[in-house]
C-alpha cells in the first residue's frame, strides 16, 4: 500500500535553537523517485558513517561508506520507494524513508541483500535485524525506517522537516508513529517531536537502539 501523492511542500525551519551558525532555511519537501536513488543513497551513507550502530556493524572506516551506501540504496529500492514514502528535499541534501500500516516487515529478500553489507559481521547484522523484527510494535502505524542529513547540513532543521509529512499523516489517520533511535541525541529530538522510548533494544555487544513510538496528535495545527 503506498501512501497517497502529496504534492511538494515547503517548509520554513527556524534553526534559532539548532547551531550557532544556523539561519532560517526555506526548505522544499518532494516525495523522491528511482532516479533519485544513487545519490540518496551517498547521503544516507555519509549522514550515517559515525553512526554507533553503523559503526558496530562495519567497523572498518575503510569500507563503511562503499558498504552502508550499498545498504541504503537496498532498502530504498526494495521497501520505501516500492512499497512506502521517501521525502527528500529540492537539493536531495537528506532522506526520511517509511513504511505505511501493515507494511513494515522488511522483505526477505531485502534482509538478505542487506546481510551481505555487513561483510564478516553478517551474523551481527542477522541478529539485530531479527530483534529489531521481534521488538518492533504490532499496532497499526507507519514506521520511520531511516533518516539522514548529509553532515554539512545537519542540525539546520532538514531532519525534522522530513519527518513532517509523515507526523502529520499520522496526526490526521489517528495512528502512531514508530522509529528505532540509534543515539541519544538523535532520541532527543525525537523526543521534542512527540516520540517516547518503549524500550532499549541491545544484541549481543551491540550499542543500545532506542524503539521509540509517538501517539497520535490529536490536535494538528493548534500549538
Ligand atoms: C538525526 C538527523 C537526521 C537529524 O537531522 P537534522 O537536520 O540534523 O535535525 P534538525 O536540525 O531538525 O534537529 C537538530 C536536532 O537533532 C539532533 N541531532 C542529532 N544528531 C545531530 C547532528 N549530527 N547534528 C545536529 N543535530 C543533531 C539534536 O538533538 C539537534 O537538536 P539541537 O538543535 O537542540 O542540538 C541528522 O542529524 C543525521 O542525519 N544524523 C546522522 C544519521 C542518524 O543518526 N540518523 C538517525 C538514526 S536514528
Amino acid at each position: 500500500m503506498n501512501e497517497t501523492p502529496v504534492e511538494s511542500q515547503a517548509v520554513t525551519a527556524d534553526a534559532g535553537q539548532a547551531v550557532a551558525s544556523a539561519d532560517a532555511v526555506d526548505i522544499q519537501l518532494r516525495p523522491a523517485t528511482a532516479t533519485d536513488v544513487r545519490s540518496l543513497a551517498t547521503v544516507l551513507a555519509e549522514a550515517f558513517f559515525e553512526d554507533p550502530i553503523f559503526n558496530w556493524l562495519i567497523p572498518d572506516d575503510a569500507f563503511r561508506l562503499a558498504r552502508s551506501r550499498r545498504f541504503f540504496a537496498i532498502g530504498l529500492r526494495h521497501m520505501a520507494l516500492a512499497r512506502g514514502r521517501v521525502w527528500t528535499s529540492n537539493d536531495l541534501l537528506g532522506a526520511a524513508l517509511s513504511m505505511p500500516p501493515g507494511a513494515w516487515r522488511v522483505p526477505p529478500r531485502a534482509v538478505l541483500l542487506q546481510g551481505t553489507c555487513f561483510g564478516r559481521h553478517f551474523a551481527r547484522g542477522g541478529r539485530l535485524l531479527a530483534a529489531m523484527e521481534y521488538g518492533h510494535t504490532r499496532r497499526p502505524h507507519y514506521y520511520l525506517v531511516d533518516i539522514g542529513v548529509t553532515p554539512h547540513a545537519q542540525g539546520r532543521g532538514f531532519g525534522s522537516a522530513l519527518m513532517r509529512p509523515t507526523l502529520d499523516r499520522c496526526d490526521h489517520e489517528g495512528l502512531p508513529a514508530y522509529l528505532e533511535a540509534s543515539s541519544e541525541p538523535n532520541a532527543a529530538l525525537y523526543e521534542r517531536l512527540g516520540f517516547r522510548i518503549t524500550r532499549e533494544l541491545r544484541v549481543a555487544g551491540s550499542p543500545p537502539l532506542r524503539l521509540m513510538l509517538r501517539p497520535p496528535d490529536p490536535s494538528p495545527g493548534d500549538s
